[in-house]
């Protein structure tokens, strides 16, 4: 079977006082090749938790992750991650970190060079190639590690707030390039934001998490990531069904947020 299956995932962590955090609970979801599903939710709801498990980072109390059929169990070139920020080789320059992982392969420059352009090219930095990481915005380091994760043609590409630390207007861009590299590249990507616009706009899956315990509270199919393809974004937000569902889901968090504040100041 092709694709990601997430089954029912459970995850508690034991805290050194004896006590435990149920991050997530029962979890369970599948993603076709190709599909592009973003994932919204309050803080702690177990968001970065459950990409963790996806990736092999962590190993969950119960569950299982399969991949194409096998079970995940460790970090595989297979599944790629784009962290927030910092996760550069900041001692390489871009061309090398867009070369890593081919070269950990143990490729040589004729085999990975001319993808490495190519990609380097897709991102728009063809003409930063020899740059050292400091020298770039860090909107252009964020493209470099989307790049280095593309080089390792990854089926599945998990993003952490990729865009999280970006200004508004590079973020735009941004999420342009990620709905193109999306359609041009077939790959399947979970991205985690806290941007209920960005979960918009780049989801035509939208999950939303809930908190304690971390689970699935509701999900969306939306047009929005597909017209975003062809069509500047803010043309997308004046879509009918964008704004509305924007304000559901809006008061479907702060609703959560509030249970969550009202709880913390009951047990304080
Ligand atoms: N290694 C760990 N040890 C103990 N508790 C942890 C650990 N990692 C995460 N947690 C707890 O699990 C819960 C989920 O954390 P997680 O980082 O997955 O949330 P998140 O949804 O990514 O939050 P944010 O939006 O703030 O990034 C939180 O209550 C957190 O404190
Ligand atoms: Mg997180």
């Amino acid at each position: 079977m092709s694709g990601l299956t997430i089954e029912n995932i459970s995850m508690r962590f034991d805290l050194p006082n004896g006590g435990s955090v149920q991050a997530l609970k029962d979890v369970t979801l599948e993603l076709k090749p190709g599909e592009l599903m973003s994932v919204l939710g309050p803080s702690g709801c177990g968001k970065t938790t459950l990409l963790n498990i996806v990736a092999g980072f962590l190993a969950p109390t119960e569950g299982r992750i399969a991949m194409n059929g096998h079970t995940v169990q460790g970090p595989d070139a297979e599944r790629g991650m784009v962290f927030q920020q910092g996760a550069l080789f900041e001692w390489m320059n871009v061309r090398e970190n867009v070369a890593f992982g081919p070269r950990m392969k143990g490729e040589r420059e004729a085999q990975y060079g001319a993808n490495v352009d190519h990609l380097l090219d897709v991102v728009g930095l063809g003409d930063f190639k020899d740059k050292a990481i400091y020298e770039l915005s860090g909107g252009m380091q964020q493209r470099v590690a989307l790049a280095r994760c593309l080089a390792n043609d990854p089926d599945v590409i998990l993003m952490d707030e990729p865009l999280g630390a970006l200004d508004a207007l590079t973020r735009e861009k941004m999420q342009s390039l990620v709905l193109k590299l999306w359609k041009e590249t077939g790959k399947t990507i979970i991205l985690i934001t806290h941007s209920v616009e960005e979960a918009l706009l780049l989801g035509e899956r939208l999950l939303v998490m809930a908190p304690r315990p971390g689970r699935i509270h509701k999900e969306y199919r939306l047009p929005f990531a597909d017209l975003g393809v062809d069509q500047d974004l803010r043309e997308v937000k004046k879509h009918p069904d964008y704004n509305k569902t924007r304000e559901e889901i809006l008061a479907m968090i702060w609703d959560m947020e509030e249970e969550i504040m009202g709880r913390t100041e009951e047990s304080a």
